[in-house]
């Protein structure tokens, strides 16, 4: 997967494109991450690259020229353009996969006020946000996206073999709320744990992420197939009323 980064700030990713995860993805040739300044093709002594709004309006907007120029001078209308703001879509698991069965994706990350209109309406494809809060700037975000996408691309991780070949409902469980590792100090481990038997252990995982799910997100039950012995489970902690988390 290819991801250009459209950002005034490049130097903001080298850190995290160079650790872990990431950094292997890299090194294995499964991601390529190329970040373009618009200051590059600024046209002033100044590089300026901002500018009143199109149409008034407050504040300070990236201008449209040099966007353009730099679409043109690196190729980056070849691919879908995600602008990253806090009015976007919110990103969830399930954009996350939507976005790694992507071949290329151009990230472009937003200062001052935003966009200058004509950026928005002739570049962008679709807009994104990973909370509601508001962000100094679009890089945080991007960061987010990457790895949330990043780690489902085929053999990135070495338990996430395909995000093609998995199912959204095993993407939902791979949240880490869902497989954050149940500390034991002190506590006997379960049987399951200790058996051997990769099934029980499956088993015993899907439950726990299951309860889990139950007491911390109930609504995202609703988005996974569950078997009948699962309902049926579900249908005993909802009567019980257990609300904590185990
Ligand atoms: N830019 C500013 N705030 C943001 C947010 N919450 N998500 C994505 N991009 C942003």
């Amino acid at each position: 997967m290819k991801i250009d980064i459209v950002t005034l700030f490049p130097d903001f990713f080298a850190s995290p494109l160079a650790t872990s995860m990431m950094a292997r993805a890299i090194a294995q040739g499964l991601l390529t991450v190329e970040t373009h300044d618009p200051r590059d093709c600024a046209t002033d002594k100044h590089r300026t690259v901002d500018d009143a709004p199109y149409g008034g309006g407050g504040g300070m907007v990236l201008k449209p020229e040099p966007v353009y120029q730099l679409w043109q001078e690196r190729g980056l209308a070849a691919s879908r353009c995600i602008y990253l703001t806090a009015d976007g879509q919110p990103l969830n698991q399930a954009l996350a996969v939507e976005l790694a069965l992507e071949e290329r994706l151009v990230l472009l990350c937003g200062h001052y006020k935003g966009v200058d209109e004509r950026i928005r309406t002739e570049l962008i494809d679709r807009e994104i946000s990973i909370g509601d809060y508001v962000l100094t700037g679009g890089e945080p975000a991007a960061l987010v996206l990457i790895d949330a996408v990043a780690r489902l691309i085929p053999n990135v991780l070495g338990n996430f073999s395909s995000a093609l070949d998995d199912s959204f409902q095993e993407a939902v469980l791979d949240c880490p709320w869902y497989t954050r590792p149940v500390e034991f100090r002190g506590q006997r481990v379960p049987d399951a744990l200790l058996s051997g038997d990769h099934e029980r252990i499956e088993h015993w995982r899907r439950r726990q992420a299951l309860r889990r799910t139950f007491a911390r997100r109930p609504d995202l039950l609703q988005q996974i197939e569950l078997d009948e012995e699962e309902q049926q489970l579900i249908a005993t902690w909802r009567e019980q009323g257990l609300e904590e988390a185990p």
